[in-house]
């Protein structure tokens, strides 16, 4: 079994580090190989462009979508995103660990997925959803807060987290991954905003990094999140039947 966990957090002695490195070592300790993509130590290029395309479907007019297809059907792609497919591939399990840097992930992350998720090659109009390409494989979005647990919820201050993270998991649900239930890391207050003190924080954080690491030793009882896929659509992508919420 092979976990890719891809970190997008500037600083790897940051707590988000340390879920890193806690999620790493107990994977490890239950056989799997690992490997993690730091995408700020890799200096990784989260803004899709034409530069990164040698080989153009069309050199005056830059369509990305175009772009992508062109260079995955002739091999192409740049040599970063080649690599990390690669490592998505050869994954079981993916883990995105990430802060919550204005209710979503940072914008290194979102560029990752722009550019990693190949048009016409890892997904096309017939392979998504529940025929996606990595369907069997599992996803866990890991993120931590500044804000306490809780200010979270519908209608609370820091906004609700199934809102908050319906776009990130949605997408690798699109892309065919079984989506695990994500792992929150609440109030991570190093040096934003202070509720309490710093005894008490650094006690509930080790516990936290504790919990990160008995999910992921026994993933097996995780359920994937629910999502509609093909079945519950008609021809027109319209849901057949109204959605719980
Ligand atoms: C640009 C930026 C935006 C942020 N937005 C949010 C936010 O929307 N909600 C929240 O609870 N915390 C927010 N924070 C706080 C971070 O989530 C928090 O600092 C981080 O999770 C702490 O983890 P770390 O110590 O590993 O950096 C933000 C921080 C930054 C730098």
């Amino acid at each position: 079994m092979h976990a890719h966990i891809v970190h997008a957090h500037p600083d790897p002695s940051s707590y988000n580090g340390a879920l890193t490195q806690g999620a790493r070592q107990s994977l490890l300790d239950i056989g799997y190989s690992t490997t993690v993509n730091d995408l700020y130590r890799t200096g990784f290029d989260p803004v899709e462009r034409a530069t990164h395309y040698r080989d153009r479907a069309d050199a005056e007019a830059f369509a990305a979508l175009r772009e992508q297809r062109h260079a995955w059907e002739n091999g192409t792609l740049p040599s970063e995103v080649k690599a990390e497919i690669e490592h998505l591939k050869r994954a079981n399990l993916v883990i995105l660990q990430f802060p919550l840097w204005w209710h979503g992930p940072p914008a290194i992350l979102k560029g990752w997925m722009d550019r990693v998720f190949v048009n016409g090659g890892l997904y096309t109009s017939r392979k998504r959803y529940d025929t996606g390409h990595f369907r069997g494989t599992r996803a866990i979005v890991s993120v931590t807060t500044g804000a306490p647990e809780r200010a979270f919820g519908l209608g609370s201050r820091g906004g609700d987290f199934q809102t908050m993270l319906w776009p990130i998991q949605y997408s690798l649900h699109y892309m065919g991954f079984s989506v695990l239930p994500p792992f929150i890391s609440f109030g991570v207050q190093g040096h934003g905003y202070r509720y309490e003190d710093d005894a008490s924080l650094h006690k509930r954080l080790e516990r936290n990094l504790s919990a990160w690491r008995s999910y992921l030793g026994a993933l097996d009882a995780a359920e994937p999140i629910p999502f509609p896929s093909w079945g519950d659509w008609d021809d027109d992508g319209r849901a057949i039947a109204a959605p719980d919420r």
